[in-house]
């Protein structure tokens, strides 16, 4: 009998052996493939991110995404409603704040009836058993588009940090029950955990994006929160470099350490390697964020009619899964949810 198992290798190298697998034989049938496979995308993998505009009834097309729209507090709920009934785990909501209530300081963060707070809130009453994720930095509500508080040249990490503080705060008492930092200010999550522990917030979440690159995928999302236009330069004195990955362990190893309860890296697809090694190394909850400019490539390709939509979303999907991510902030997460259940 042909065993693969031990020295199959060594033994072709010899000459000693003619093709003694055939790695061919476990793909003939579907049964087969489906016996041998190694990892599962379930809808549990899936995070939707949703961008919310201000008004009633309304759903407003971002030009560069195909097939994702802004939507009003009310389309929102419905919305959550409908995550929730396909099994959808969590949504992370990202608001398109009015730009006269945008200024260097970035103070509509902190107002109780900024757009996420009240999206959040109706949120909680109609579907209260979805996740709630809210991101954390300033860049929806300055008037420069930059994450932190800008003096100057200069992108200030304390001052910053202290607005993000209250930020995080503004959310919890809204009902967010994930914060989500993506700002990349140092020391932002341990001075988050402090300041929601001292407010009996012991129970939120944090979910870092630890480690998160200055990238050129974020285009689409900028114009989705109407930040593209603003954002003066780049993020890249608080955003990582694109060559490094051993920095990546030490920002992610630092937010454990502050108190992180689950870990992101961003963007996606591009930053498989990144993924892996988190997991890997530090054995944490890892997520990844699919971000907007790899849903418009898809998109945009599907579109031309030179890839095909659905496998190129489920097969990027799956590509996070066998890097070792536990889940997927995905805006495909819906349609993805909606085709799991047919194929079930
Ligand atoms: C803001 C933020 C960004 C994204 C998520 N949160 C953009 C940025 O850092 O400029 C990008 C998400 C996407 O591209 O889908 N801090």
């Amino acid at each position: 009998m042909n065993s693969p198992n031990p020295p199959f290798k060594a033994l072709i190298a010899a000459g000693k052996l003619d093709l003694p697998v055939r790695m061919r034989r476990n793909r003939r049938a579907d049964w087969s493939r489906r016996l041998v496979r190694e990892t599962a995308l379930t809808v549990n993998d899936l995070i939707w991110p949703v961008f919310i505009i201000d008004g009633v009834n309304r759903r407003e097309p971002v030009a560069s995404m195909p097939g994702v729209d802004r939507l009003t507090i009310d389309e929102a709920v419905r919305a959550a409603a409908r995550a929730q009934a396909l099994g959808i785990p969590a949504l992370a909501l990202f608001p398109n704040t009015d730009p006269a209530l945008r200024d260097p300081q970035g103070t509509q963060a902190l107002n109780p009836e900024n757009l996420v707070c009240r999206a959040l809130r109706a949120i909680k009453k109609e579907a209260p058993e979805i996740g709630i994720i809210c991101d954390v930095a300033l860049d929806p509500y300055t008037s420069h588009g930059h994450d932190g508080v800008l003096r100057g040249e200069e992108i200030v990490n304390d001052e910053s940090v202290a607005m993000l503080v209250g930020q995080s705060l503004n959310q919890a008492r809204a009902g967010c029950d994930v914060i989500a930092p993506s700002d990349m200010m140092d020391g932002r999550i341990g001075e988050i955990r402090k300041a929601l522990d001292a407010e009996d917030f012991e129970h939120v979440q944090i979910m870092s994006y630890a480690a998160k690159y200055a990238s050129a995928f974020y285009g689409p999302f900028r114009d989705a929160v109407g930040s593209g236009g603003l954002l003066k330069g780049d993020k890249r004195t608080y955003q990582m470099d694109p060559h490094n990955s051993d920095e990546a362990m030490r920002e992610v190893a630092i937010d454990i350490d502050e108190g992180a309860d689950m870990v992101m890296v961003k963007p996606g697809m591009p930053y498989l390697d990144i993924v892996s090694r988190v997991k890997r190394e530090f054995g944490v909850p890892t997520y990844a964020y699919q971000v907007s400019g790899e849903y418009s490539m898809i998109m945009a390709a599907a579109r031309n009619g030179w890839i095909d939509a659905d496998n190129a979303m489920i097969e990027s999907l799956v590509a996070f899964k066998r890097a070792g991510a536990d889940g997927v902030l995905t805006y495909f997460a819906p349609a993805v949810a909606e085709k799991l259940l047919k194929t079930l």
